[in-house]
Parts: C-alpha cells; sequence; structure tokens
C-alpha cells in the first residue's frame, strides 16, 4: 500500500457560464430554499435538542438557514463517553485503512460534495465564490490528501538496527481523547483540525464556532459517506464554559487542536495548568490564535505589487483571516503611488452579499464582530494624526457589511497599528526611506504577535536584512507577496510568539503532535 504523492486540488474559476458556476449556483438556491436540522453527532446517535441555534447568512441575517441543536453539559460527558469507547477498534486499525476514509472524504469533496460544501461556507460564513473555494473545497481536500501522505513518512521514519539488535518506532495515538476546538473563519481550518488528529488514531470531541455550524455539518456528512466510524469524532455545539469545565477537568484529556482568539488559548491553557495533576499524560496543546500581520515595503519596491498585495492581503473575506495584512510600513518616495493604485483597486471593489458573484466584500460574521469593527473605524474618524484615505462606511440593518477600510495613521503605535481588528481595516504608517533599519524595529516590537508578515523589495541586501531582522515577528514570511494565502504542502501554516505554538499545519510537525511514540528494541 503506498499513497500517490499528492499535488493541490486546482481552484475552479466558477466564470461565467461554466459549468461549475452553474452547480454552484444550484447548490445555492437549494440551501437557500430550506431550512435545516442540524443534529449533534455523539457516538453512533444523531442527538436534537429543544434548545436551538438560529443560523443566518451574515449579509442577510433575517433569513433563516436552518437551526442547530444546542447541548448542554450531559452531551459533552456522553461525546467523552462515545469517544473512548471508540477508541480501541479506531487505533488498532492498520494506519492506512484511517488514511483511507480521510482520502476517501477528500475525494468526495472533490467530486460530488464540492458544491454544496461551497454553498455552504458562502452562506453561512459569508465568503465569496472564489474564497470559498480555495478554503472548503482545495484547502480542506489538500490537508486531508497531504496529511495522509505525511503520515506514511512518519510510518517509514525507523531507528537503525544492528545485528542481534532490532528497534522499531511505533506511532501510537494519544492516551485518552482529543478535543478539537474550531474557529468560523476557514471551513478547512475546522475539518482539518478534528480530522487530522482522528487521523492518527485519536478520537475526537469536535466543538465548531457557532458562527462555523452551518458548513461543520456538511464536513460531518462528508467524514461520514467516506466511512468514518461512530464515536471516532463527535460533533457537539455546547457553549464554551460548559465544554470546557468538562472536558479539561477529565482524566483521559489527551490534547486539545485549537484555532481561536489569543485570549481563549491562553485561557484554556491556564486552566489546563491548574488541572495538570488530573490528566493521565501531559495533554498536547496546540493552537494557531491571533495575528496583527505586517507588510513593509522598501523604497526598492513596485508601489503596484505593493499595492496589490495590501488589497487582497487585507480585504479578501474581510480581512477574517488570523494571517491578513493589518498594518503596513510603506518609505515617503513610494507613497503617493502606493496610495494610487491603492485607491484605484478599491474603486473596482463592490461589498454586498456572496449570491452575487461580482462582490468581492461580503458581510462579517456576526453583530458582535461589526460592532468590535466598527468601533475602531469609528474612533479613528477625528483622532488626531489619524485619516480615513478610503472605506469607512458600515451598515449591519440588513447584514453586517463594512467597507475596506484604509486608515493613515503618523503614529507608529496608533491602536489599529498595535491591536488585532479580524476586520477589514488596513493601518498605514508611512516612514522616510532613509529610517529603514528603525522601521524594522519597529515592525518586530509593535505587536505581541508573530503569524505572518511580507516584505516589498528588489534589492537582495535589504531582502536579506529584512529577514534578518523579522525573524522571530513571522512563522509565515513573504517575499514580494501578499502574507495571505498558505497553500498546504507548499507553505506550512503557523506562527510563534502570541499567534500559537507553531506547529504548522498541514505538516509532519503538526501530526507528530498526536502520537505518542514507543520505542522498542528485541534483541535476539
Ligand atoms: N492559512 C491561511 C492563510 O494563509 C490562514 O491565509
Amino acid at each position: 500500500f503506498h499513497i500517490p504523492q499528492p499535488v493541490n486540488e486546482p481552484v475552479l474559476a466558477y466564470a461565467p457560464g461554466s459549468k461549475e458556476r452553474a452547480a454552484l449556483e444550484a447548490a445555492l438556491k437549494e440551501a437557500r430554499s430550506k431550512q435545516v436540522n442540524i443534529p449533534m453527532y455523539i457516538g453512533s446517535r444523531t442527538v436534537e435538542t429543544d434548545k436551538k441555534i438560529r443560523l443566518s447568512p451574515p449579509h442577510d441575517h433575517q433569513h433563516v438557514l436552518g437551526y442547530a441543536s444546542e447541548g448542554d453539559a450531559s452531551h459533552v460527558t456522553e461525546a467523552i463517553e462515545a469517544a473512548l469507547a471508540a477508541r480501541g477498534a479506531w487505533a488498532a486499525l492498520p494506519w492506512s485503512e484511517r488514511a483511507a476514509i480521510f482520502l476517501k472524504a477528500a475525494d468526495l469533496l472533490s467530486g460530488p460534495y464540492r458544491y454544496k460544501m461551497n454553498a455552504a461556507t458562502m452562506l453561512g460564513q459569508s465568503k465569496n465564490a472564489f474564497q470559498a473555494e480555495i478554503d472548503s473545497a482545495c484547502e480542506l481536500i489538500d490537508f486531508l490528501r497531504f496529511n495522509a501522505a505525511f503520515y506514511q513518512e512518519i510510518m517509514e521514519e525507523q531507528p537503525s538496527s544492528s545485528p542481534g539488535v532490532w528497534n522499531k518506532m511505533e506511532y501510537r495515538p494519544l492516551e485518552g481523547f482529543v478535543f478539537a476546538l474550531t474557529p468560523f473563519n476557514f471551513t478547512a481550518i475546522a475539518g482539518n483540525l478534528p480530522a487530522s488528529a482522528a487521523m492518527m488514531g485519536n478520537v475526537v470531541v469536535w466543538k465548531p464556532s457557532y458562527t462555523q455550524i452551518y458548513s461543520a455539518q456538511v464536513i460531518m456528512e462528508v467524514f461520514k459517506a467516506a466511512g468514518l466510524p461512530d464515536g471516532v469524532i463527535n460533533l457537539i455545539y455546547v457553549d464554551g464554559p460548559t465544554a470546557g469545565d468538562i472536558i479539561f477537568s477529565h482524566p483521559d484529556f489527551a490534547g486539545i487542536h485549537f484555532t481561536g482568539s489569543t485570549g481563549v488559548f491562553q485561557n484554556i491553557w491556564k486552566t489546563i495548568g491548574t488541572n495538570i495533576h488530573k490528566y493521565k499524560s501531559y495533554p498536547r496543546i496546540v493552537g494557531e490564535t491571533g495575528g496583527k500581520d505586517f507588510v513593509i515595503a522598501h523604497k526598492s519596491a513596485d508601489p503596484k505589487a505593493v499595492a496589490v498585495a495590501l488589497v487582497r492581503g487585507a480585504f479578501e473575506f474581510q480581512g477574517q483571516k488570523c494571517s491578513a495584512a493589518s498594518r503596513a510600513y510603506i518609505p515617503a518616495s513610494l507613497w503617493e503611488d502606493v496610495k494610487k493604485f491603492m485607491l484605484e483597486d478599491l474603486a473596482t471593489i463592490k461589498v454586498g452579499p456572496t449570491e452575487d458573484f461580482s462582490n468581492f466584500v461580503n458581510a462579517v460574521i456576526d453583530e458582535k464582530a461589526f460592532d468590535k469593527i466598527d468601533a475602531y473605524i469609528q474612533g479613528a474618524k477625528g483622532a488626531e494624526g489619524v485619516e480615513i484615505i478610503a472605506g469607512g462606511n458600515t451598515d449591519k440593518s440588513k447584514g453586517y457589511f463594512i467597507e475596506p477600510t484604509v486608515i493613515l495613521t503618523s503614529d507608529p503605535l496608533y491602536k489599529t497599528m498595535q491591536e488585532e481588528i479580524f476586520g477589514p481595516v488596513l493601518t498605514v504608517y508611512v516612514y522616510e526611506d532613509e529610517k529603514w533599519e528603525e522601521t524594522l524595529k519597529l515592525v518586530d516590537s509593535t505587536s505581541p504577535y508573530a503569524l505572518t508578515g511580507a516584505i516589498f523589495s528588489t534589492d537582495r541586501y535589504a531582502i536579506n536584512q529584512a529577514t534578518q531582522a523579522l525573524e522571530n515577528a513571522a512563522g509565515n514570511f513573504y517575499v514580494n507577496d501578499k502574507p495571505t494565502g498558505a497553500v498546504v504542502g507548499q507553505q506550512p501554516f503557523g506562527g510563534g510568539r502570541a499567534s500559537g505554538t507553531n506547529d504548522k499545519a498541514g505538516s509532519k510537525l503538526n501530526l507528530l503532535r498526536w502520537v505518542n511514540a514507543r520505542t522498542i528494541k528485541e534483541t535476539f
């Protein structure tokens, strides 16, 4: 049995008149025409409750896509019990049999489920067709296929033996269950966090963000259709504190695979620390958290390339990417050109619902996010040394719409240069060309995060200087490209400092966190 070397799933263009465009439009119409009832999945059961979570498109919050059944503490306990009951048989399965299930899931997403999956991401999370395609089709498929290939490489990594001594490494699952706590902003991440741990032989309790339940359910449907046995991944919708109380005090808690905010992750880490004596093993703590991602241009940069990177890096998916460009440092000699190209580009961008494929910017995820982002924008209006040079309009009457907004500040430490906003807001600081080295220090020290960052320059010395000076400022560092859009198998993704444990999603580094290796020496 040898898993073929995967290639990245081709991105479909959804051009007007294309077959895929018609299929996606049909899937959107179908999803819009009905209200779904979404159960939890615990062991072999689908569980419904009387307490319902209303699911609506962020760009049309009066429309109801369906209702999910909210669970309580008893469902968390049942999910853990179901996971532990499934553990023995799942862990005993040959590794390739587990990989085969997720490879099958990738094929289903590539084929029959592609449009349903993308439609769910477009409606549930307000991604445009292109952003949905690269997320819930290509990236999720790539995670599943590449992880299976990495698993094979791990299994083949064996220590050397000598005459009379055989050495062997077993990559066994963790002893207990893994908790996958997943975000709204990437369907691919929501799918990958439970799937990668499960593929390595673990059993999982999966709690998605409430704002991603609509597409999470489709992922679960795909896993089930691919043959995932009952109880291996248990999908529950329970509020964070209730779930956390039970999970983090359970003796069989073996690890958490997390993507979300820095604050939540730090609290989880503290709770795990407080409860450390309760666990059978030290839990694996793997988290990808916030970002305040930078773009710095050197005076040798191509201003048009910088402008395109800023618009795409800051405003794709409404800036709701942990990797989104949110602070830019532009030399004075380039600023007029960068600004001109950026404003020209922004003038072509339409804001509106996802179902109109010509809209580049859609709605932010919910009212809480809208209010938080709006407060930063309103605060910038009239603040000293601060000017809004593009966008600035917001409207939540029908959907949570925020115009792509560019703030220019003369203070490099203005709060929108430092704090994560998680919305379509970019702040620009213009530095004097000769202050290049000081500005590199500023980039490194302005925020506690270190997820992504980009340097634009045509000067190799400058590129090298920035690469050295910013060595700890970004886990994913881009030269002459936007700081978003890491591709599985090409740019393993993750950051350090306050941005996470840097266990690189879509790599062997990540998968190795989900194994409990046993070394066996036999003499004979
Ligand atoms: N992996 C995503 C990106 O690179 C977050 O944009």
